[in-house]
This record gives C-alpha cells, sequence and structure tokens, in this order.
C-alpha cells in the first residue's frame, strides 16, 4: 500500500504540514509505505490550455509535475493537505491540480484510465484556515472533490480545522494531530 502525501503550503512545518506528517505517520503505522511530495520545492509551470495533452494524455511542459504525474500513478492512497487562501486552496495546490488536466484528457478525450490502471485509489483532503467562517471550505472542498472524481479517486474523507492561523498553532488543537494519525490509520485500512 503507497500512501502520497501532497504538502501544499508555502509555509514548512506549518499547519497543514503538522497534519499531514501525522496522517502519513498514522498509514506508516498500520505498515503503509509513505511518501512527501512538497509542491513548494517543485518548479511547475501553470497549465498554458494549450491541448497538447488531447493527443497521448502527456503534458508538454518537462518540468517536476512529470514526477508528480509518476507518483500518482503509483499511489493507492493520496493526501493532499493545503491551507485556505483567499478562500481557496494554495496556488501551489492549484497548479498542480491544473496540470492533472493531462489526465482528465486522458480520462474524458482518449478513454484511457487516468492514472494508468484501474487500482481502487481513495484520497484524504488535508485543510486548514485561520478564520472562522460559515462555508470556509466549501470552495477548496469542491476543487478536490472535482479533482478526485476526475483522477477516478474515491473520495475517503477529509480533515478540516478553521480557526487556526499561527504557525504550528493546530498543537493546541485538542484533538487534531490524534485525528490526523487516526485518518491516516484509517485511510489504508479500508
Ligand atoms: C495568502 C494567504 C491567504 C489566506 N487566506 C485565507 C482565507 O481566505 N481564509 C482563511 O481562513 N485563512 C486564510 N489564510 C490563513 C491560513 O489559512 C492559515 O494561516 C493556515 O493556518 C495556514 O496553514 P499552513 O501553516 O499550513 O500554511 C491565508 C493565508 C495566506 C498566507
Amino acid at each position: 500500500m503507497k500512501v502520497l502525501g501532497i504538502a501544499g503550503s508555502p509555509r514548512r512545518g506549518g499547519n497543514t504540514d503538522l497534519l499531514l506528517a501525522e496522517v502519513l505517520k498514522g498509514a506508516a503505522a498500520k505498515g503503509a509505505e509513505v511518501k512527501t511530495i512538497v509542491l513548494n520545492d517543485l518548479d511547475m509551470t501553470p497549465c498554458q490550455h494549450c491541448d497538447a495533452c488531447f493527443e497521448k494524455g502527456v503534458c508538454r511542459f518537462d518540468d517536476d509535475m512529470q514526477m508528480v504525474y509518476k507518483e500518482l500513478e503509483r499511489a493507492d492512497r493520496i493526501v493532499l493537505a493545503s491551507p485556505v487562501q483567499f478562500m481557496g486552496v494554495s496556488a501551489q495546490a492549484k497548479i498542480m491540480i491544473d496540470r492533472c488536466q493531462a489526465l482528465w484528457a486522458r480520462k474524458y478525450v482518449l478513454k484511457i484510465p487516468p492514472l494508468g490502471d484501474r487500482r481502487p485509489r481513495k484520497g484524504l483532503f488535508v485543510a486548514v484556515g485561520g478564520m472562522k467562517l460559515a462555508n470556509l471550505f466549501e470552495p477548496s472542498l469542491a476543487i478536490v472533490r472535482a479533482l478526485f472524481k476526475v483522477l477516478d479517486i474515491e473520495y475517503a474523507g477529509d480533515l478540516l480545522f478553521s480557526g487556526v492561523d499561527a504557525k504550528g498553532a493546530i498543537k493546541n488543537h485538542p484533538t487534531a494531530l490524534k485525528d490526523a494519525f487516526t485518518a491516516g490509520q484509517k485511510l489504508v485500512e479500508d
């Protein structure tokens, strides 16, 4: 069981990083092989809507997203972690998500599996926002649900924490890190 963690925050060791690490610890405790990709460290051009991917389901940009496609294909479980930024996912996460247009093209234009095979995959979404606002996570949830649907990744749930702003403040939450560990265990057991 391979679990891919995708860290979408620019803030290393911040709230979503801490939660993601706990999810992956939980998964590893159940014997899963875990790996983390830090999007902020990668060189990724935003999708240019050139439609070159319509030909073979491959993006013409030879940048770090090529590695991300391979890791997505290898993974059985995907954990996407992003802070809320201006009500949506981070720019880093959105660039990666938009580059999955090449995988959309595989599925809807070329009629081939978006991730190369039909293995059942599951995804978990982790998000933190500084504000306490009704519907704080709705835009991000719509984006991530759309991503998982296009990639044939079953939506396995989410960990959403509002009112958490300062770096590391998630540590003061009474249950968040434990919840994340448990969610990681559950993700690979189900
Ligand atoms: C550019 C930017 C935009 C933000 N926009 C929002 C927002 O719209 N709503 C919100 O609740 N928090 C917003 N925040 C606060 C972050 O979501 C919050 O600090 C979160 O804990 C950061 O998580 P991290 O430590 O994993 O980066 C924003 C932060 C930044 C830097």
